[in-house]
Order: structure tokens, then sequence, then C-alpha cells
């Protein structure tokens, strides 16, 4: 297991690139291979372990993709049959492989996926992708914890993905790739909102598909029955350009940070701007400056165009060093909060509540031995470290590498002192 060594203090300076979208790459990747009657060839797929991990899983079910992270280039391969089982051992290391129900199910009339299990961020329910598949006229169970799907073929319908707090991106991603190849018309109201749905659907387009309403909450998708492969530039990682202005305003240096969507941005800029972070855009790259200190805000996290709730851990880490109270309430994952216990470890001062934490400021965070407990933490934690005085060893970094791609590497190009240690 890695570790990353950081020794904080050093001003960020310099430019630091966005690499293309995780949450975008995977399910369209899946698309591509489970729905297409030719090759794709996706662009812009950062070299990530959940990258890895969707390949072995595509291995699994039968196909074989080619991925070049010298050109972040996937090539998917047309199949005419597949294996129809996503394995416990590969859905325990990424949830996101529940994506494969809702096109193995539409292409082949049968899935079988684990049961994805407990999350480190909390409760993830997947009662609305299996709603999706019912409505659609799948028969679903769950038994010997895998989700059992069937169908002859789908069928179109009318519903609703609302959930508690909600749209869902995941069960919305899942109902379109069925959706697709279902017999007549399917309407699906409070669908997910969020640029990486709106980038799958545009994919499904190309490959012959017929979504409407892509980036609003109704979509409206007419059955097609096939489709072929495309090719296609997945969009920018918005959550890791957040994560890389937060920590050029955490650092206080002057970090550029290139190749990032603005407009995907909307919320996360507005709370910097409102925290008297600067950020100032020339084309798709921006330069961020903290001329004054940073001034504590609330914040909310909500579906898109609202804040991200995973950006939510990387904006605690500003808000330790803000000048007064903040309270973060976390909407989507109401127990997303474990990188605060770690926060404390280096002196920052968070109190708990429900679904909640009150940040008070503090002048300067001390280095310490912390531990990653999923993704957007261990990028917290990182980014507490570079500001901290003396050594943070941030452990687990297994998480980061799950969805930063080269974080390292990139930190330490803009002047970060950061060092991975292998065991
Ligand atoms: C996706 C993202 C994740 C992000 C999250 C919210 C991927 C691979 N992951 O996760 O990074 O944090 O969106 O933006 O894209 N819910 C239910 N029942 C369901 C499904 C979800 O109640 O069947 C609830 C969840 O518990 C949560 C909310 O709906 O409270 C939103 O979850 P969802 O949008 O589905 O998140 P994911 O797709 O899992």
């Amino acid at each position: 297991m890695d570790r990353f060594v950081i020794r904080g203090g050093k001003p960020l300076a310099g430019t630091i690139s966005v690499s293309g979208s995780k949450n975008a790459s995977l399910p369209i990747a899946v698309a591509a291979a489970i729905l297409g009657t030719t090759d794709s060839v996706i662009r812009n797929v950062p070299d990530l372990r959940d990258v890895q991990t969707l390949r072995r899983l595509l291995r699994h079910l039968g196909t074989e993709t080619e991925y070049s992270p010298a050109s972040h280039t996937l090539f998917v391969p047309a199949s005419e049959s597949l294996g129809v089982e996503a394995p416990y051992e590969l859905v325990s290391q990424m949830r996101a492989s529940i994506y494969v129900l809702g096109p193995l199910l539409a292409r082949f009339g049968r899935a079988q996926v684990s049961f994805p299990g407990g999350c480190a961020i909390g409760t993830r329910p997947v009662d609305l992708h299996l709603r999706g598949m019912e409505a659609l006229g799948a028969y679903v169970r769950v038994e010997h914890g895998y989700i059992l799907a069937q169908a002859r073929r789908l069928r179109g319908a009318e519903f609703s993905l609302r959930g508690p707090r909600g749209s869902s991106v995941g069960a919305t991603a899942n109902v379109m790739m069925a959706a697709v190849l279902a017999e007549g018309t399917t309407v699906v109201h409070d669908a997910a909102r969020e640029p990486e749905i709106v980038d799958l659907g545009r994919f499904l387009n190309r490959m012959g598909a017929r979504i409407e309403g892509l980036g609003s909450s109704t979509l409206v998708i007419q059955g097609v029955s096939t489709l072929r492969g495309a090719e296609h530039a997945v969009i920018p990682d918005r959550i890791e350009a957040a994560s890389y202005l937060i920590a050029g305003a955490m650092t206080r240096g002057e970090l550029r940070v290139s190749g990032a969507e603005r407009r995907h941005l909307s919320a996360v800029l507005a709370k910097l701007t409102e925290a008297d972070v600067w950020v100032d855009w020339e084309g798709d790259t921006c330069r961020v400056t903290v001329p004054n200190g940073i001034r504590s805000v609330d914040v909310t996290t909500d579906t898109y165009p609202g804040f991200p709730t995973d950006v939510q851990a990387q904006f605690m880490g500003l808000m330790c060093l803000g000048d007064g109270v903040s309270r973060i309430r976390e909407r989507i994952f109401p127990d997303r909060f474990m990188h605060a216990l770690e926060l404390q470890r280096l002196g920052a001062n968070i109190q708990l509540g429900e679904g909640e934490a009150i940040v008070r400021g503090v002048p300067y965070l001390t280095g310490a031995p912390v531990m990653a407990g999923d993704l957007r933490a261990g990028m917290v934690l990182i980014l507490a470290g570079l500001v901290a005085r003396g050594e943070t060893v941030v452990s687990r970094v297994y998480h980061v590498d799950r969805g930063y791609e080269r974080v390292e590497e990139k930190l330490r190009a803009v002047g970060a002192d950061i060092v991975r240690v292998s065991e």
C-alpha cells in the first residue's frame, strides 16, 4: 500500500492541467462495450485505477479493450455476445460496476450484478436503478448477493427516478443505457442533470440512440433496435478541476488550472468568490489567487447545478483556514464526513452534527499521519498536507488513485513537496 509523504508550506505556482472526467468515462466505456455493434474510440479517458478496474470488468464479460495512457485513448471493440455477470470481486472495488446492469439487460436480455455493499461515504442504496429496470418491464430479484434481472425485450415507459435526495446520477445513467434499446418511447422524470449524464447521452446519440432533453430533468428516449460504435472525447473532470482550484487557494500561490470547463464549475466558482478567492479566466485556463485571506462561508451540497458533494471534503479543507465560522451541510450523502476526523488530526476545528459540520477557521494546520477513507477524503488530506506545518503522511492513497490521475506528479510540477512511498 502506497503512502504520500508531504512537507507543507510550499505555495503552488505554475499550471496544472485537468484530465478527462472519471465519472463520464466509466459509463461511456460501458455503453461502447456492451451496446456497440461496431468499434468505438473514446478519447480523453484518464489513466486511473477505476478505469483499470472497469477494463477488468469488461474483460470478465468477454471484451478486451485497449488503452493508451500516453494518448488517453480507449479503444473498445464491438462484440456480438458477452457474459452477463459482474462479480463481487470487481463490484466491491468499484460501485460504478453497476452500470453494466441496464445495457446488458437491454442488449442480451439478462444481467447478474453483485449487489454493491456498504461504502465509506455512507448508505448508498440502488433501489432507483432496480425500479428503473422494472419500469422498463424487466423482472428483477436479489438472490445470493446478486441482482438478477431478465427481460425478453425492454418496453418504453413513463416514470420518475426521484429518490429521497432528488435525482440519482447512477440510476439515470443505467436507465438511459437500457431505454435506448427498448421498444417504444421512455419518458424519465426527475432525471439527473449532471454534465457526466449529458456526456453519456451525447455519446449514446452518436451511437444512434435518440435521447432528447439532456441536461434537463425530463428525458425522452425513443428506443432503436441497434446501436453502432462511435468516437467521442470525454469532458474535462470538473471535480479534479475544483480540487486544484482549492489547492491553489489553500496554498496561496499563483496556480493556473488549464483545460477546465467553466460552465460546469458555476456553483464551486460562486462559493470561491464568496470566500474571497479570486479566479481569473482566460479561455479554458484560470488563475487562482487569494489577495486578502479566506473568508468563511456556508455551503450546502446538492444535485447539479448545485454544489457537488464530491467537492465538499476539499471545500471543508479550505474552510479550515477561513477567517470565521463555516457551516457545511451535506444533502446528498449525509454521513460523508469521515475526512473531518482526519482533518482534526491536523489541527482543524470541526464540530460534527447531523448531516452537517461546523468549521471554525484556524491560523494554521500541523502535519500528522492521516488515513484516506475514500477518494475525495483522500484529496482533502493531501490539500491539508500541502499547507500544514511539518510533515503529513497520507496512507491508503489507493483511494486517491481511483480518481485522480498522477496526483503527486501534477502537484510536484507546480512546486509541491510530495512523494509517493511504496511499502
Ligand atoms: C455518482 C458519482 C459520485 C457522486 C454522486 C453524487 C459516479 C461513478 N459516481 O454516484 O461520485 O458523489 O453521483 O453526485 O458517477 N440513491 C438512492 N437510491 C438509488 C441511488 C441513489 O436512494 O438507487 C440516493 C443516494 O443514496 C444519494 C443520492 O441518491 O443520497 C444520489 O446518489 P447518486 O446520484 O445515485 O450517486 P451515484 O450515482 O452512486
